[in-house]
């Protein structure tokens, strides 16, 4: 059979899209303040904003929706979700929430607070919102190779292990009470975490009695990238390793959104009886009843289906490789993008894109701007607008600039994909042309999503 590897799937229902003009495009982005959370979706043609609750579901799943039992208490869909759940992960205890964040506030509500420290390979912006929020610190603890965009590694989103063990020596493991693994690591570039590291993780934690919670978001495109690069996993199949996975973790927090195919949804999982009980006491306060946990019953029968696609190895084959060659079409006319390529985006290095910009010029940001002028594409910079911060009155930037291209699960096709490059490409070629901007507006948390900015003049306030 040919090697092309195709989409796994045929289209049953379309959705149009909408092309925009130039001056459209121009007229929009200023009336959303530069900022392409604040766009209509309707103005964007192709949008890489999130792989978040962005996936097409199959007809299996939608089959399923129709199935749902809407019963308040009891319903035969949580029944279903929770042995999915438990079969994949093992975890005894499964508490569903309306998405993954919801999941996080409980978790770090009821096992973190005001002088406790959590220590994560790194933490995702809500993950660290709401680990801050609950008055603990998070501490990020990526492996050094995860900040050199430019390097190769398999498993960039590693754990530092040396430094997690420092940690737990400098503060005492009586503040620490989890430690996070996130797999894939979103925020180095979708990168994923290999076996080892996970094994070892945990028993470094072991040690010291610390419990080990995935945030397991993309966890089948971790496991699957495990498969194609650690030894002794190349004939395992995708279900097996994450079941070792999930074996070393005590608890896991998931946004569903991601991973199992679904447009709402996420689940807490933990073999902590005591905790599970405080999770759920906070669970009914907040989210709604155990069999349900702000979701709908046909919204559990979907995350059930999801979680058994997500598994495909024919489909995992795909998602990876569409992303590889994304990010092999932008590299072949010189765009600085992450490499490798991680699970679910193209990651472009605005710092190697965008020399003349400094971080407190914001030069994602910039990027993420052109972007859309050119080809009416949505990204989002993950850089100094979503981490840097004023720290006694000074800049701190993020430790890297990027601008993420997440692609929506079994929704572009090829030829968007090229478009996409195409437009990228042409925005590299002009990239000496492209001003700064600076920020007029910037709420306390999560400023990212609703911050406002201007463009800087470029020879007045870029000078290269
Ligand atoms: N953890 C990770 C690693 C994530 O990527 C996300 C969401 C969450 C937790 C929170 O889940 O959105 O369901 O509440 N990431 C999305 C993104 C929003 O665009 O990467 P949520």
């Amino acid at each position: 059979m040919s090697p092309i590897i195709i989409e796994p799937f045929k289209i049953k229902s379309v959705e149009p899209i909408n092309f925009t003009t130039p001056g459209y495009r121009r007229r929009a982005i200023e009336a959303a303040y530069y900022n392409l959370f604040l766009l209509k979706a309707d103005d964007v043609l192709i949008d890489f904003l999130t792989d978040s609750g962005t996936a097409a579901m199959s007809s299996k799943q939608w089959a399923a929706i129709m199935d749902g039992d809407e019963s308040y208490a009891g319903s035969r869909s949580f029944f279903k979700f929770e042995d999915r759940v438990k079969d994949i992960t093992g975890l005894s205890y499964v508490i569903p929430t309306h998405q993954g964040r919801a999941a996080e506030k409980i978790v770090f509500t009821v096992m973190g607070g005001p002088g406790k420290v959590i220590p994560n390979n790194t933490h995702f912006d809500t993950t660290r919102a709401n680990v801050e929020f609950s008055g603990s610190d998070a501490v990020d603890l990526p492996i050094p190779s995860a900040l050199e965009t430019g390097e190769y590694a398999p498993f960039k989103g590693d754990m530092d292990l040396d430094r997690l063990e420092d940690l737990i020596k400098t503060v005492g493991r009586d503040r620490i009470p989890l430690c996070m693994l996130t797999v894939t690591n979103n925020s180095v570039g979708g990168q994923p975490v290999s076996m080892k590291n996970i094994r070892e993780t945990k028993a470094l934690l072991s040690k010291y009695e610390i419990p080990l919670f995935l945030d397991a978001c993309r966890f089948a495109e971790n496991a699957f990238f495990i498969k194609q690069r650690e030894s002794g996993y190349e004939n395992k199949s995708v279900k097996d390793i994450a079941r070792e996975m999930f074996s070393y973790a005590d608890g896991c927090t998931m946004s569903a959104k991601k991973d199992a195919l679904v447009n709402i949804g996420g689940f807490l999982a933990l073999n902590d009886a005591s905790l599970a009980e405080k999770a759920r006491s906070l669970l009914i306060m907040t989210e709604g009843f155990p069999t349900y946990g702000g979701l709908a019953g046909r919204d559990l029968d979907a995350m059930a289906q999801g979680l058994d696609e997500v598994l495909d190895e024919n489909y995992l084959k795909y998602r990876i490789r569409s992303i590889e060659y994304f990010g092999e079409k932008l590299q072949k006319s010189g765009v600085p993008v992450l490499v490798p390529t991680g699970g679910h985006a193209v990651f472009l290095d605005a710092k190697r894109f965008l020399p003349h910009i400094p971080p407190d010029a914001f030069p994602g940001q910039a990027i993420s701007v052109e972007l859309y002028l050119e080809g009416g594409i949505r990204s989002v910079e993950i850089g100094s607008v979503m981490f840097g911060k004023e720290v006694d009155g000074h800049f701190k930037p993020a430790q890297l600039e990027l601008v993420r291209l997440a692609v929506p699960r079994r929704v572009y096709t090829q030829s968007h994909i090229d478009f996409a490059a195409e437009a990228i490409i042409e925005v590299y070629k002009r990239r000496d042309r492209v001003p700064g901007y600076r920020m007029t507006y910037s709420p306390q948390y999560l400023r990212h999503f609703t911050a406002h900015f201007e463009p800087m003049d470029l020879n007045k306030d870029c000078p290269s």
